[in-house]
C-alpha cells in the first residue's frame, strides 16, 4: 500500500475525508497521508461542510450512505454554496446506482467499498492533475488577460481588445505610428501609453499640436531656431525634435502640418536628420514619432493637400480608434472607470449607476466619444448624493437618446432615404460587417448587399471604413 502510494509523494494536495465509519476515516486519511497529501477528517457530512471553507480542500472523499446528511446532500450543499472542487464519492457495492446519481450531480469519480488502495490512489492522483491543468490554464488566461490590458486604457469590446493585443509590439517596435479616430477616442491616451511601455519610456515624452500654430512659430516649435532667423524670438531656440532626443514626439492633428514642414519632416523621418531654421548644421536625433488625425489621412492625400510619401512614413502602423457607439460593450466598462476615478478624487463612496441611469448611458450616441463620457460621469460624480448615480444626475443631453439624423426627419423624409440612413448607420456600427447588420435588421444579406450596390453611385457614402490595424515590417 505504501508503495503504492509513494508515486503520490510530491504532487501535494488537499483531502478532505468524511465518513461516519471511523475504521473507514482512519484508513483512508492514513494512505492519503502517506501519499503526500495533507488530509482532515470529518465524522459526517455537517462537520464536513464546516471544515471546508477554512480547509479549502482540493479535493473531498465522502462516504454516501451516513446518518443525517447523506453523501448526495453534502455534495448539492458544497455546489449550491459554491464550491467546485472535485468530490470522489465512496459507496457499498451493493449501493452502485446511489453513485450513479452522485456522478450525474456533479461527483468526479465514485470508489466501492471495501476500498482498493491502489484504486484510490489512481483516483485521487488523476483527479489531482485534472485540477492542477484546470488551474494552469486559468493562470495562463489570467496572464493573457493581463497582457492586453493597460492599466490606464479601458476597452474590453473587440475592437479595443484588438488594440491592446498588438500594444506591446508596437511599443516595442521603433516605427511610427499614425493613430485614427474621432475627437475623444483616446489617441493620445493610447500615444502615451505606447511610449509608457516602450524601451524609450524613461525619455521625455513631447506634444506638438500641428493645427494650434501658425508656420513660422510651428517651424520653429518642431526643428528650432537659430538666431534672428523668428522675428521677435532672438535667441537660438531647440526645437520638439531635438528635445524629445531618445524618447517620443506626439505630431497632434498631423493634417494641418504644412506643406513645406511635410518635407522636412518626411526627411526626418527617413534620415532622422534636419536643420534648424535659418540653421547650415545637420542634426541628428534619434525620436520616434507617433502621430494623431481626426481628419481621414487618406482624403487629404486624394485631395492634394497631404504629401503621400510622409503618409506611408507615418502610417507604418495605423491604429484607429472607433468612435464609442461602434463599441457599445465599452461604455459602461468606462463609465465604472471615470465612476471610481472621479468617486476617489472626491472623496465620495459611489456603488454604480441606477438601472435607469445605466440604460441612458448605453442608449446614448455619445458624439463627442470617451471624453464627452468621462465629462458626464465627472459631472454625475459632482452631483451625486445617494450610494448609486441616478439619470436625473447625469447632464441633460445625455437623457435624450440622439438619433443622428443625417437629414431624416420624420415625417418629413422618404422610405427610401430613411432605409439608406438605417443601413448605413447600422453598417457603421458594425464596423461594415454586413452579416452582423442583416442580424441587427433582420434583413438578408442579399438586401444589404443589393442596397449597397445602388447607394454606390449615391453621392458622399457616409459607410465608415472598417478598422483596420496593420503592421509593415520597419
Ligand atoms: N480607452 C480609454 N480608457 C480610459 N480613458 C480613456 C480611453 N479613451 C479615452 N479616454 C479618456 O478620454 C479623454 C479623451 O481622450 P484623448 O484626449 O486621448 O482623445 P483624443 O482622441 O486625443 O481626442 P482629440 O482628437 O479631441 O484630441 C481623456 O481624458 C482620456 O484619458
Ligand atoms: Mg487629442
Amino acid at each position: 500500500m505504501a508503495q503504492v502510494l509513494h508515486r503520490l509523494k510530491g504532487m501535494k494536495g488537499r483531502v478532505l475525508v468524511v465518513d461516519d465509519d471511523a475504521d473507514a476515516r482512519g484508513a483512508l486519511a492514513e494512505a492519503l497521508r502517506e501519499g503526500g497529501y495533507s488530509v482532515e477528517t470529518a465524522a459526517d457530512a455537517f462537520k464536513g461542510l464546516g471544515k471546508v471553507p477554512d480547509f479549502a480542500p482540493d479535493l473531498v472523499l465522502t462516504d454516501l450512505k451516513m446518518p443525517g446528511m447523506d453523501g448526495l446532500e453534502f455534495l448539492r450543499k458544497l455546489r449550491s454554496g459554491g464550491y467546485d472542487m472535485p468530490v470522489v464519492v465512496t459507496t457499498a457495492f451493493a449501493d452502485v446506482e446511489t453513485a450513479v446519481t452522485a456522478l450525474k450531480e456533479g461527483a468526479a469519480d465514485y470508489l466501492t467499498k471495501p476500498l482498493d488502495l491502489t484504486e484510490l490512489s489512481l483516483v485521487v492522483g488523476r483527479e489531482m492533475d485534472r485540477l492542477r491543468l484546470h488551474r494552469e490554464a486559468g493562470l495562463l488566461r489570467a496572464r493573457l488577460a493581463e497582457r492586453y490590458s493597460f492599466s490606464n486604457v479601458v476597452g474590453s469590446s473587440p475592437a479595443m481588445q484588438n488594440v491592446l493585443k498588438v500594444l506591446p509590439q508596437v511599443a516595442a517596435s521603433k516605427a511610427s505610428v499614425l493613430i485614427t479616430g474621432e475627437p475623444g477616442t483616446g489617441k493620445e491616451l493610447l500615444a502615451t501609453t505606447i511610449h509608457q511601455y516602450s524601451p524609450r519610456a524613461k525619455g521625455p515624452f513631447l506634444k506638438l499640436h500641428c493645427a494650434a500654430l501658425a508656420e513660422p512659430l510651428l517651424d520653429s516649435e518642431l526643428f528650432g531656431h537659430e538666431s534672428g532667423a523668428l522675428p521677435g524670438s532672438p535667441g537660438r531656440r531647440e526645437g520638439r525634435l531635438q528635445q524629445a532626443a531618445g524618447g517620443t514626439l506626439f505630431l497632434d492633428e498631423i493634417f494641418a502640418l504644412p506643406a513645406a514642414l511635410q518635407v522636412r519632416l518626411l526627411r526626418f523621418l527617413q534620415e532622422h536628420a534636419f536643420e534648424r531654421m535659418g540653421g547650415e548644421e545637420t542634426l541628428h536625433v534619434d525620436v520616434r514619432v507617433i502621430a494623431a488625425s481626426n481628419h481621414n489621412l487618406r482624403e487629404e492625400v486624394a485631395q492634394g493637400r497631404f504629401r503621400e510619401d510622409l503618409f506611408y512614413c507615418l502610417n507604418v502602423v495605423n491604429i484607429d480608434l472607433p468612435p464609442l457607439r461602434a463599441r457599445p460593450s465599452d461604455i459602461l466598462a468606462l463609465a465604472m472607470h471615470f465612476l471610481h476615478k472621479y468617486a476617489s478624487e472626491d472623496g465620495k463612496s459611489l456603488a454604480g449607476f441606477s438601472d435607469e441611469a445605466l440604460e441612458e448611458l448605453a442608449s446614448y450616441e455619445w458624439p463627442g466619444n470617451v471624453r464627452e463620457l468621462e465629462n458626464a460621469v465627472a459631472h454625475a460624480v459632482v452631483l451625486a448624493s445617494g450610494p448609486r448615480v441616478t439619470a436625473a444626475e447625469l447632464p441633460p443631453g445625455v437623457e435624450t437618446p440622439a438619433v443622428r439624423t443625417a437629414g431624416i426627419r420624420i415625417p418629413g423624409s422618404k422610405m427610401e432615404d430613411i432605409e439608406r440612413h438605417v443601413i448605413l448607420t447600422t453598417l457603421e456600427a458594425t464596423r461594415g460587417s454586413t452579416t452582423k447588420a442583416a442580424e441587427i435588421l433582420g434583413m438578408s444579406v442579399r438586401t444589404i448587399q443589393y442596397r449597397l450596390q445602388q447607394y454606390h453611385s449615391a453621392p458622399k457614402s457616409e459607410l465608415h471604413a472598417p478598422a483596420v490595424i496593420f503592421k509593415r515590417p520597419d
